[in-house]
Formats: C-alpha cells, sequence, structure tokens
C-alpha cells in the first residue's frame, strides 16, 4: 500500500491551512456558509464568483476545482459536493473524498489538506480509507506511464470538532483494513501462474507475521490424511501442489461467539475437462478472490484483535486444469463425512473444494459459517459487477451482513434458497450431482454447498461479479476489489 501520512488536526478556519491542494466537502445549500467565505475572502473573491457562475450548490457528484493566484498557502481549492446532509451516507462520503483526492493526483499535488466543517470520527476515518484505496496501484509488471503523476504523501484531516486521539485510533485501525485489502487485490492481480496454491500459502503466512493470527498449512500429506477429497479432486488435473489452510485468530479473554470464514482459492480456472471457452478464461485468476478476502481478514483481525469473537478461516487452494490425470465427468467424491458427490461438470468445481471447508468448519463447531465465492456466472448475470448475492439459512444474518456491507459500499442482495430445486441435484450414482438443472445457477450452487454445512449459522456470499472490476471506480481501479473484507471486519467487531 502506497504510504501516505494522515495527520489530524483541530481547527475551525480552513484558511489556516498550508498545503498543495485544500479539498473542501460541501453539503448541499452549505455553498455560501461562514466556513467557505473565508476561503473566498483570502481567494480575492474569486471562489464565490466561481461557485455562483458554475451552480454549485453542493450537489452529490458535482465538484469545483478553482485555481489560486497568489499566495493563499494553497495552490489549488477542490469543492466536492456531498448532496444532502440528512440523506448522508458513509459511502457517498467515500465517493466524494475519492473525487477530491483524484483531482488532487491529477494536478501533481503531494499535501493535501481536508477540512471537515461538520463530520464525525467515522466519517473522517471513511476519507482516510477513500484516499487509501483508491491510491492502490498493481504495477509490479509494467513501466510506469511517462505523466504518471506522483501520490499523495501527506493529508491533513482537519475538523473544528475533531477528537484528535479518537480520530488517530479510528485511522489506524482502518489502514490496517486498508492494508489488508490491498493485500487481498494484490493476490487477485497476481498472474496465475506465479500465484499458485503454494505462493498464496506462503504470502499468507507473511502476512499474518506479527499479528495475532496463527496459520496453519497443509500441503498434499496432511491434505490426503484429513481426506479433503474434494480439494484432492480438483487438483488431479495440475503439476501444482495443493493447499488448504486454517487461520485461528483467539482473544485473550473468553469469547462469546465462533466464527467460520471460509473462502473458494482456486488460482486459476480454466473448467477443467469441462473446458472454458477463451474469452470466459482471460480473468480467471481472480477465481481466488474468496480465498484472498479470506486471508486478508484473518491478517487484519489479528491487528484489530475484537475481543469477543473467535474467528477461524479455511481455504481450500488448487487450480482447475485439464490432463491426462484430470478428474473426469463421471467421477464419484466421497467426501470425509461420508457424502458422495456425482462430479458431471468439472468446472463447477468451486463448491467441491468448498464443501471440504465447510465439512471441517461445521466438525469445529462455530455459531457461524460465512463462505466467500466466485462461484457462479449466473449470479454475475443476475446482479452484475457490483452486488454480490447472499444466501443462507438464517435471515437474521443475512440482514446483518447485507447492513454492514450497506456501511463498507459493498452491496450484497439475497437471493432464495428454493427448496423445491433441489429437487436438481439428485444423482442416479451419487448422494447428490455437482450441477443443478440450468435455471437459478447461483441458486442451486447455493443449495448445494448447504448439503455440507451442519449445526451453525450460515451465509454464503457470491462474489463472481464484485471481486473484480473491468473497469476504474470511485476508489477502486480496474482488477482485483478486495470485496468483502471490510463488509467482514465491520460485522466482526460488532459482535
Ligand atoms: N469460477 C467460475 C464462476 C465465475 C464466472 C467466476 C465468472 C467469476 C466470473 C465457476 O467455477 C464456474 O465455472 N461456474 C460455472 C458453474 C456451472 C458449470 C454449473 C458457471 O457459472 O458457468
Ligand atoms: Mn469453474
Ligand atoms: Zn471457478
Amino acid at each position: 500500500m502506497t504510504e501516505i501520512r494522515f495527520e489530524p488536526k483541530r481547527l475551525s478556519d480552513p484558511t489556516t491551512l498550508t498545503a498543495d491542494v485544500l479539498i473542501l466537502p460541501v453539503g448541499e445549500g452549505e455553498q455560501d456558509a461562514e466556513w467557505v467565505r473565508r476561503v473566498d475572502r483570502k481567494l480575492g473573491g474569486s471562489l464565490a464568483k466561481r461557485i455562483r457562475e458554475a451552480e454549485f450548490r453542493g450537489q452529490e457528484g458535482k465538484s469545483l476545482l478553482e485555481r489560486v493566484h497568489g499566495d493563499a498557502g494553497f495552490r489549488l481549492v477542490f469543492l466536492v459536493g456531498t448532496g444532502k446532509p440528512a440523506e448522508r451516507t458513509l459511502e457517498g462520503w467515500r465517493r466524494a473524498i475519492a473525487a477530491g483526492a483524484r483531482a488532487a493526483r491529477g494536478e501533481g499535488c503531494r499535501k493535501a489538506a481536508v477540512f471537515f466543517a461538520k463530520a464525525g470520527t467515522d466519517e473522517i476515518a471513511a476519507a482516510a480509507e477513500a484516499i487509501d484505496l483508491s491510491a492502490y496501484k498493481f504495477d509490479r509488471y509494467r513501466q510506469p506511464p511517462k505523466d504518471e503523476k506522483p501520490e499523495l504523501a501527506s493529508v491533513v484531516l482537519a475538523s473544528p470538532q475533531i477528537d484528535a486521539k479518537a480520530v488517530s485510533a479510528a485511522v489506524a485501525q482502518i489502514r490496517a483494513v486498508d492494508q489488508a485489502v490491498c493485500f487481498a487485490r494484490d493476490l487477485v492481480n497476481e498472474p496465475p501462474s506465479i500465484l499458485t496454491a503454494t505462493v498464496l500459502a506462503d504470502r499468507t503466512v507473511a502476512m499474518c507475521k506479527g499479528s495475532a493470527t496463527k496459520v496453519e498449512v497443509m500441503g498434499p500429506r496432511e491434505i490426503r490424511r484429513n481426506r479433503l477429497n474434494g480439494l484432492i479432486a480438483v487438483n488431479k488435473g495440475s503439476i501444482e501442489e495443493p493447499r488448504f489452510l486454517r487461520m485461528r485468530y483467539r482473544p485473550s479473554g473468553r469469547s462469546k461467539i465462533k466464527v467460520a470464514v471460509v473462502g473458494k482459492g482456486i488460482t486459476f480456472d480454466s473448467g477443467g475437462l469441462s473446458l472454458k471457452p477463451a474469452g470466459a478464461m482471460e480473468t480467471m485468476k481472480q477465481d481466488m478472490a474468496g480465498a484472498a478476502a479470506v486471508c486478508a481478514l484473518m491478517a487484519a483481525i489479528g491487528r484489530v484483535k475484537p475481543a469477543n469473537v473467535e474467528v477461524t478461516g479455511y481455504v481450500s487452494s488448487t487450480d482447475n486444469l485439464p490432463s491426462g490425470s484430470a478428474q473426469k465427468p463421471g467421477d464419484v467424491i466421497r467426501y470425509r463425512n461420508g457424502k458422495t458427490v456425482e462430479v458431471l461438470n468439472t468446472d463447477a468445481e468451486g463448491r467441491l473444494v468448498l464443501a471440504d471447508a465447510l465439512i471441517l468448519a461445521s466438525e469445529e463447531k462455530h455459531d457461524v459459517i460465512i463462505d466467500l465465492a466466485t462461484l457462479t456466472g449466473a449470479c454475475r448475470i443476475a446482479l452484475g459487477t457490483r452486488v454480490a448475492g447472499i444466501m443462507g439459512n438464517q435471515k437474521e444474518l443475512v440482514d446483518k451482513l447485507v447492513k454492514h456491507g450497506e456501511d463498507a459500499g459493498e452491496m450484497m442482495w439475497p437471493l432464495p434458497l428454493v427448496r423445491e430445486y433441489r429437487d436438481d441435484l439428485k444423482s442416479p450414482v451419487a448422494d447428490i450431482k455437482n450441477v443443478g438443472g440450468g435455471f437459478a445457477g447461483a441458486i442451486t450452487a447455493g443449495l448445494f454447498l448447504q448439503e455440507f454445512v451442519t449445526g451453525a449459522a450460515w451465509a454464503h456470499l457470491d462474489i463472481a461479479g464484485p471481486a473484480f472490476a473491468d473497469k476504474d471506480w470511485a476508489y477502486c481501479p480496474r482488477g482485483g476489489t478486495g470485496y468483502g473484507v471490510r463488509t467482514l471486519i465491520r460485522y466482526l467487531t460488532s459482535l
């Protein structure tokens, strides 16, 4: 993550700030506020004129960049509309601040100051979050473009009511999470022949080092000994070794709730012998985004250290490739809990490797199990690239996650686990088969997973849409998004 220095400052007069750019979030109707007029006076009356000409009234999505002539302590003023104060959301706020940061970068600014006329600790922390996340770059494999602007080096967060201590603590916590989000993005963006299951495990061990999270890595022998037979079956086509990760965070006191988070870690999904067409394979390095989110989450949890919850992360990882040794349509997998699955389509591999993890998590007695997986193209078609599908066996859990997702700016929408569709999974030779009837692919995938969950409230997030951005948006550049990390941190720290 790019190192930006954040400095909270208590002050009521924005004109006393010095920086390259002064960023001013302005709510609807606040364009004539006393603090805006102060800046205008410092600029000799040019700002009020621009505000009138541009009909800027703090509308959401509207902004105004004013160049300063003469010496005002800053050379640019950027006004960004945050909409009606009563309708303000944390996410709208993030997007506004990200627009400010983008404008500042575009102008080659190194030092920015943001003046919040009215903002609480959460909103100021969200501003730091938006600046951090929008600064993300993945440029390990390319020359920087000649016209590339330098990254912001320091940002002053100024506000009249600021409690500098509380803000510093909130910013430090949110930055630990941002760092994890960027770690997840890196894992997804890394080319698939570099980021094998082994490398995914190694990087996670390194990332969790020095945190309160302990990582256990299982290789082929331990995987065989633990009869993680879904992972073994999918790995049969590969020349790479599989890895299964179990990551534990235990609070120092007695925890009240035990939560398991499970991630799909297919480092590349060719479809296996049920081969995908070329176009569909282009971005299939993203098929470990669920695992990336879980690994990143566990690294963050080990630093944030919530007091009331014990968290275990499970990741099942391999690539899915065709070869002479690959599993074949018609093969039957016998899972460690005795259940058998007929594999009719080797491209429905995610559910096969998740089943192992869901069985283990169920055996190890959790109150809540949450899985994240780039599971179905069907979910992406239904909800698009910005919204995850969420399914589960307990409405209360699903509602909570949807709400935390809203706060985090990670949208999710419930899909029903229609009991009638369970018949689509019937197999003539095994207990169930790994594909449904062709319709409602996201739901039949959810129903398949449900078969392996026992004794816990469970939610399944199908992140095939939002795990990967095909173009830049607000505070997320094209590529891996790190979707899920921020919602789950909010959920776990709320317990
Ligand atoms: N990894 C894919 C799902 C996917 C598609 C993720 C697009 C991200 C973007 C998954 O393993 C898959 O291939 N699912 C199949 C299931 C089918 C064979 C039942 C699908 O969705 O077509
Ligand atoms: Mn697949
Ligand atoms: Zn897949």
